[in-house]
């Protein structure tokens, strides 16, 4: 393939492997800080990528604020570095020991995580004070997503209230994830996520009479985050993650974020050409994400009309009137349409820099489980 995504020695690269284009991935940072305006606004989201080098990536580029789902995440990001991060997860069961106990762990890292239910907030309250310990508590805004948190009014203003009345629980504002928010349009989505922000802003300013303190509002993932960033308000920090390594998925349904190129691919091998018209690839449902719909899991620009029939585990069929010009042994990259579950599939990137292999990065939090 030619550049960006020109490898020098494919031969070897294992089949199905995950390869990362270095250059690439310090680009869409970089971009992602340009549209922020400084390090500062960001708070990158670790699940897309689940790997240290990135990590360390993000902290070189003078990004200290970090979003995470999962207590492996936490861990991975503690590990490199990090000191400010926001498990955006509520804490519920063992969960609220764990959280005690990554604090213990890292003693001088500020930890803050989400919260929508009395029940859950009243334990980790009692958790920290048995732990001598102090976390931070984010309340997640349902802004019409119907995923989590709770809808601005009365209960959610009940809620912050008990967050900054309850011991060992320091209240750190609110968390608003909007993944609803898919207008292709960017005018139509600027509108619909304006409209949502002012119902935010005006309980914010309602919590501010009553003399809450609100540090923040984190806001947003890759399609919405531009447009927090054009708002002009101190509160807001942004949290896109799948940018970091973009994917085809978003790269179709947001022309707006061709700003972003897709920085992680499978590198694919033909196993089988099994008819006249077909290509067999080695890029199976355990090679990459099938959250998309089949036959459009992956974007294959060296099969230009391609068209994806059958994807078993370890196999994707390919009906195409050029099947004659692939042999079984040819590889090519295959561009997920979603990027964040298909990282975890892997144990290890493959690194790439102008087409020569030049690291390999550990998929660390694919783990569910580390240490803590
Ligand atoms: C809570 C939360 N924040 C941020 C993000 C990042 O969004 P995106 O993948 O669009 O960058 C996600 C994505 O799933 C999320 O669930």
């Amino acid at each position: 393939m030619s550049p960006p995504y020109h490898i020098h020695h494919p031969d070897q690269i294992l089949s199905p492997q995950l390869v990362v284009f270095r250059p690439l991935v310090r680009k869409n940072l970089e971009t992602m800080i340009q549209i922020a305006g400084k390090p500062d606004r960001l708070r990158p989201h670790c699940k897309t990528h689940k790997m240290p080098a990135v990590a360390k990536m993000v902290e070189d580029l003078g990004v200290h604020k970090h979003k995470a789902a999962t207590f492996a995440e936490v861990e991975m990001l503690a590990e490199v570095g990090a000191r400010d991060i926001f498990l955006a997860y509520n804490m519920v069961g063992p969960s609220v020991q764990r959280a005690a106990n990554c604090l213990k762990k890292y003693p001088g890292m500020k930890l803050s995580v989400t919260a929508d239910d009395p029940t859950w907030i009243a334990r980790l309250g009692e958790a920290m004070v048995d732990a001598g310990a102090e976390i931070g508590v984010v309340l997640d805004i349902n802004p019409g997503r119907d995923r989590t948190g709770v809808p601005v009014g009365r209960s959610a203003e009940a809620l912050y209230q008990q967050i900054a009345e309850t011991s060992g629980l320091r209240p750190e504002g609110l968390h608003l994830y909007d993944g609803h928010q898919h207008q292709r349009d960017l005018a139509e989505r600027v509108a619909a996520v304006e409209q949502e922000w002012q119902k935010v802003r005006m309980f914010v300013d309602g919590l501010k009479r009553r003399g809450f303190l609100i540090p923040r509002v984190i806001c947003g993932g890759t399609p919405t985050f531009p447009v927090y960033a054009r708002m002009d308000d101190p509160l807001i920090e942004l949290s896109p993650g799948t940018c970091i390594f973009h994917d085809a998925g978003y790269n179709e349904n947001f022309p707006d974020l061709d700003v972003f190129t897709p920085a992680a691919l499978i590198f694919t091998r033909v196993v089988s050409r099994p008819t006249e018209n077909r290509v067999t690839l080695d890029c199976g449902t355990k090679a990459v994400a099938s959250d998309p719909p089949m036959g459009s899991r992956v974007v294959l620009p060296g099969i230009p009309d391609g068209k994806q029939v059958l994807q078993n585990e370890e196999h994707l069929v390919v009906e195409t009137t050029e099947a004659d010009q692939f042999r079984p042994g040819d590889w090519m990259l295959a561009i997920p349409r979603h990027v964040c579950p298909g990282t975890a599939l892997y144990q290890e990137a493959v690194v790439i820099d102008d087409g020569d292999i030049v690291d390999r990065w550990p998929v660390v939090a694919r783990d569910r489980y580390l240490t803590i």
